[in-house]
């Protein structure tokens, strides 16, 4: 009898040893989660909050707004493990299927009077311009910012810029890169942040979440250039084409850019748009506009944005944006001026940065920064001239 009670008491005692000892490592855990979401799955709680005083850039949300503070961090599913073939799939897309479903994520940078100080204002922005950039991005943002993407009344229209981000880094790092952000944002007033890892994958996300905050704040906006921080854009030329249209309300439906069709997921691992059979079954894509840049209307905005609340997201943004618009019915077009595959230069011998060739498209992809600079000023050149076989060789 004594025996099996000490055998009791001995297990117990261990028992509640390691209790604690789980209890404290799960505390680690889910405080190092907030920093790294690379690390190994989180403990499944019931509810998890998220606690914005654990984080050092809290500061943001305190600031932003007085209203609650506490998040609910979406949960890992961790279900998507049970697709056949989960663990022979990269990191990333084991990621991106964990959290495919997670759609909302705090807000820590906003600029909540961008297209005016209420919503009905919005219709005083003719051109938004919407950019995605990561905040390792500075200098790409402020070439842009003295460039084709500064806010300005353009042949009697406003344009407006904004980029979208969300964050990179862990840690130390993580925190210095959202001080940058802010930094910039106290001066500039054109960036939205979001605390989810701004990564190739979570592209989609982005997007949806602009659309989200497009809704709330800025859902009257004629037209937007989508695009990425590292294209050229004539928003000169962008402003004349979009006026030069039957509608020009933004109130109707457009979507044109650098048109692709008849493809479908690429099925080799290595490539950086591998999108493997457990993310999407069919072995087509819709028609879609490529990434880089494309120009849509307000409408057309809004459309995709009800949308994409019945479509799962897709890791390839500019391929979900087709799926979108295929289950409204509606086409994306090709414009001749949307060079996202680059600018073909007639013959080996001429400048493939003659500014005459930029003066009549709209948009090319692949500019450094440099270049984005000195081509600004230089298709503004009031000397320049061109001969039309320059001009019409694009
Ligand atoms: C916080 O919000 C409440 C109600 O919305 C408002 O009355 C109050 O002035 C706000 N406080 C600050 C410091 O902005
Ligand atoms: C996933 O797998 C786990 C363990 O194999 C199992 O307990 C669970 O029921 C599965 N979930 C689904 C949704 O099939
Ligand atoms: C989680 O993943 C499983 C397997 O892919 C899927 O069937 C389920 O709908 C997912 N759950 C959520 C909430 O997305
Ligand atoms: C997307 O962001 C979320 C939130 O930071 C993160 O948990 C997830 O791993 C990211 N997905 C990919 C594919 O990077
Ligand atoms: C354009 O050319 C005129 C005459 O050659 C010159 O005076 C002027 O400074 C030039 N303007 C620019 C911006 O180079």
């Amino acid at each position: 009898m004594r025996r099996s009670s000490y055998t009791f008491e001995a297990v117990s005692l261990l028992l509640i040893v390691t209790l604690c000892l789980f209890i404290l490592f799960n505390k680690d855990d889910a405080a190092n989660d907030l920093d790294d979401s690379n690390n190994q799955p989180p403990i499944k709680q019931s509810v998890k909050l998220y606690k914005s005083f654990r984080m050092q850039q809290s500061q943001n949300l305190l600031k932003t707004s007085n209203e609650t503070h506490f998040w609910l961090e979406c949960e890992q599913n961790t279900s998507a493990a049970n697709v056949s073939g989960f663990l022979t799939l990269p990191r990333h897309v084991q990621d991106f299927l964990y959290y495919r479903h997670c759609r909302q994520f705090p807000m820590l940078l906003d600029v909540p009077n961008l297209c005016g100080a209420t919503p009905q204002e919005s219709t005083d922005v003719f051109l938004l311009l919407v950019i995605k950039s990561s905040p390792w991005n500075y200098d790409r943002r402020e070439v842009l910012r003295k460039t084709w993407a500064k806010d300005r009344l353009q042949n009697g229209v406003w344009i407006r810029r904004v980029f979208i981000s969300g964050t990179v880094g862990v840690g130390r790092e993580k925190y210095k890169l959202n001080k940058l952000m802010e930094l910039e944002n106290q001066e500039s007033e054109d960036i939205l942040q979001w605390d989810f890892h701004d990564t190739f994958f979570n592209l989609t996300l982005k997007q949806i979440l602009f659309l989200d905050w497009m809704q709330k704040r800025c859902p009257h906006a004629r037209f937007l250039l989508n695009g990425d921080d590292d294209i050229f854009a004539n928003t000169d030329n962008m402003v004349e084409y979009l006026q030069g249209l039957k509608d020009n309300n933004g109130d109707e439906h457009l979507f044109v850019g650098h048109l692709i069709q008849y493809v479908g997921p690429i099925r080799e691992s290595g490539s950086k748009y591998y999108v493997p059979v457990q993310v999407q079954e069919s072995d087509s894509y819709p028609p879609y506009c490529g990434g880089g840049g494309f120009l849509l209307s307000g409408f057309t905005a809004m459309t995709i944005y009800k949308m994409s609340h019945s479509i799962p997201l897709l890791p390839i943004d500019d391929v979900y944006m087709g799926m979108c618009l295929e289950k409204a019915g509606l086409k994306p077009v090709s414009h001749f001026g949307v060079r996202t595959a680059g600018l073909h230069v007639p013959s080996e011998t001429a400048d493939a940065y003659d500014p005459c060739y930029y003066r009549e498209i709209i948009l090319v992809h692949r500019f450094l920064v440099h270049q984005i600079y000195v081509m600004w000023h230089r298709i503004h050149d009031p000397n320049l001239t061109c001969t039309s076989s320059e001009s019409s060789g694009i």
